[in-house]
């Protein structure tokens, strides 16, 4: 494929948002053409699962009718969005992908890992990401962070499910991924995000500007 494909990973209040916008602007002020998308979500239909499924109102959604909503999200933002944008030549970046769904539905709520293997290759027709970045903070920090948010917009629709859930869950979810970046140092990498914003962009840019740059030199 000749675009390049990356996704941000971790648990609730890891620092994936703070990161994409961060990585967004120093991009844009080396002039890199990029796009960022999210999922769930990332397109109008996409938006709306992501609706159902955060909502505090789906308390009772099965875990499987939650597996297969992400699913149903996953394909719709890949065949409608990122597919065509990587082999338009574009860089993605999303926050999120498929490896959330194995660490959240697989790991953190036990169904079965082969299924959701088989289901992200179905909603993505096999596309995978370039690179992967793990942002790993302990589950009690990134909680920190979270509630400190919440007090500081509490105009904000509320909490998500997520972010309600048990510790034990966002410690099975860390460990879920932590496997699945032992599985793949290929693809993913591990950064430690318990530390500053700014020295978290910095090592965050260490690995993503050399492979853009090999991107963008193959235009030319
Ligand atoms: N390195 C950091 N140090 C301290 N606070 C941080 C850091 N990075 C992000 N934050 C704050 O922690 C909170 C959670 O960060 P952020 O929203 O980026 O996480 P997230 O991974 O996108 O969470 P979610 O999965 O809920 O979308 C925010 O209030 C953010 O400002
Ligand atoms: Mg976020």
């Amino acid at each position: 494929m000749p675009g390049l494909f990356i996704t941000l990973e971790g648990i609730d209040g890891c620092g994936k948002s703070t990161q994409l916008e961060m990585l967004s602007r120093t991009l844009d002020e080396r002039g890199v053409d990029f796009i960022i998308t999210r999922q769930p979500g990332g397109t109008l239909i996409g938006e709306r699962v992501r609706d159902i499924v955060l909502a505090n109102a789906s308390a009772g959604l099965a875990p499987l009718a939650e597996l297969m909503l992400y699913a149903a999200d996953r394909a719709q933002h890949v065949a409608e969005f990122v597919r065509p944008a990587i082999e338009a030549g574009r860089i993605v970046i999303s926050d999120r992908y498929t490896d959330s769904t194995t660490a959240f539905q697989g790991y953190g709520r036990g169904l079965d890992l082969e299924v959701i293997a088989e289901l992200n290759h179905l909603a993505t027709g096999g596309l995978c990401p370039d690179l992967t970045i793990l942002f790993d903070i302990e589950p009690e920090a990134a909680s920190a962070r979270l509630k400190a948010r919440q007090t500081a917009i509490e105009s904000e629709r509320g909490m998500t499910r997520f972010e309600d859930e048990a510790r034990e869950f966002h410690h099975r979810v860390r460990e879920g991924y932590l496997k699945l970046a032992r599985a793949h140092p290929e693809r993913i990498r591990i950064i430690d995000s318990s530390a500053s914003a700014r020295e978290t962009h910095e090592k965050t840019m260490a690995i993503v500007a050399p492979m853009i740059k090999s991107v963008m030199s193959d235009e030319h």
